[in-house]
């Protein structure tokens, strides 16, 4: 078959987050995370679209939240489907045109025609979106010339607000997104986004339980963008055990399929965890037991010696996998925020930290290690106990 023409997309250059406490969002981004707050949409956008957006940026992670200001507007729309959640994935791209005509040619969706737009500056932005098989989450391609506002109506501060990226965020790494069934969603991703099969796996853990009779899984498939590097990770369930998966309760609690986390690199892992730990930031908990058989697991992986302390790693809870001498990443899953707030309207999405030493997998590793720590810790609870 002949190879599918690349759509030329440079990054996933911000997201679009649908909020409805924009105050708690730009006190998330600006004072937990240091993100810098860098604009906001202006009165006569926000009227237009009945809806209020603010950005944030740390390195070259965006994310702009929106709030509903009046029924209508698309931010309302999806609130009153959807708890919090990721409604917009914002992609760079060298020529609308070209991707508009090479997407509507292998069947992709355009919600609207190019859009071309000049700045006070003559600067030019040209963009369009189309719908997805990751529930109502749309993709947008976006192609600047020298067009510095995110988008048109978008008013840029002279001085940003908030933090200043102490945290060291460089890029977003990748985007994982659940659903009920992946065969749709690797066609397309293959066939109309020209994206290749990266990586796939699958586990279950129920083979480590002792009763055989818990245990989660799920089959996972990595595409990637071969021309800007760009990775997607997407999971289903995987029986038994199939509604208890991760993956079938994040669709429950989203009320469909979407992004379920970002992944963002850092440089140094370690003081970021640290900083954000002392801001009172929570992250999904790492039983102790797992630090007690990382000696052993990193052997078995073959990757001997790593570079960080133990002891700081089991202090801070950071996870490590990896395959192969040497080649490892370090990675944490922030609590989703449902959990954050403690409400569930707040949403099920959450952040990844990653600092990759060499290896580019994704830490699948490390869900096997974590249900098998947590199987340790709770059967040393019931000696205890005895
Ligand atoms: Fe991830």
């Amino acid at each position: 078959m002949a190879k599918v023409e690349s759509l030329g997309i440079k990054r996933l250059e911000s997201v679009h987050y649908y909020v409805h406490d924009l105050e708690r969002s730009r006190r998330f981004y600006t004072e937990v995370m240091d993100f810098a707050e860098i604009g906001e949409s202006s009165d006569e956008l926000t009227r237009e679209g009945r809806q209020k957006s603010v950005a944030f940026l740390a390195g070259n992670c965006a994310v702009v939240c929106i709030a509903p200001r009046g029924e209508g507007g698309r931010a309302a729309r999806w609130l009153r489907k959807y708890p919090d959640g990721v409604g917009t994935l914002n992609f760079e791209i060298e020529d609308a045109d070209k991707a508009f005509r090479l997407l509507e040619g292998r069947g992709g969706t355009p919600i609207d025609d190019v859009r071309r737009v000049k700045d006070e500056r003559g600067n030019e932005i040209a963009y369009f979106s189309i719908t997805t098989p990751f529930g109502d989450t749309t993709f947008r391609f976006v192609e600047r010339h020298g067009y510095r506002a995110l988008g048109p109506g978008f008013e840029m501060y002279d001085r940003p607000r908030g933090g200043s990226n102490r945290l060291g965020f460089v890029g977003f790494d990748h985007t994982t997104s659940n659903f009920a069934t992946l065969g749709h969603v690797s066609l397309w991703l293959e066939h109309v986004m020209a994206f290749e099969r990266f990586w796939e796996i699958q586990f279950h853990t129920q083979d480590v339980d002792p009763s055989h009779q818990h245990g989660s899984g799920l089959r996972s498939l990595v595409y990637w963008d071969p021309h800007s590097g760009v990775k997607f990770a997407n999971n289903e369930p995987w029986r038994p055990n199939f509604r208890a998966s991760q993956i079938n309760i994040f669709c429950e609690e989203l009320r469909g399929p979407g992004v379920q986390h970002l992944a963002i690199a850092v440089g140094d892992i370690i003081p970021c965890v640290r900083m954000l730990r002392e801001r009172g930031l929570k992250f999904m908990p790492t039983p102790g037991t797992y630090y007690d058989m990382l000696p052993a697991r990193l052997e078995k992986l073959g990757i001997g010696a790593i570079d960080e302390d133990l002891a700081v790693l089991r202090e801070l809870e950071i996870l490590v996998d990896g395959d192969g001498p040497g080649k490892y990443l370090l990675q944490i899953f922030l609590k989703e925020s449902s959990g954050l707030y403690k409400e569930e309207a707040a949403g099920p999405f959450f952040f990844e930290i990653i600092q990759r030493k060499g290896d580019q997998g994704f830490g699948a590793g490390n869900f096997r290690a974590l249900f098998e720590s947590i199987e340790r810790a709770q059967e040393g609870q019931l000696q205890g106990a005895q």
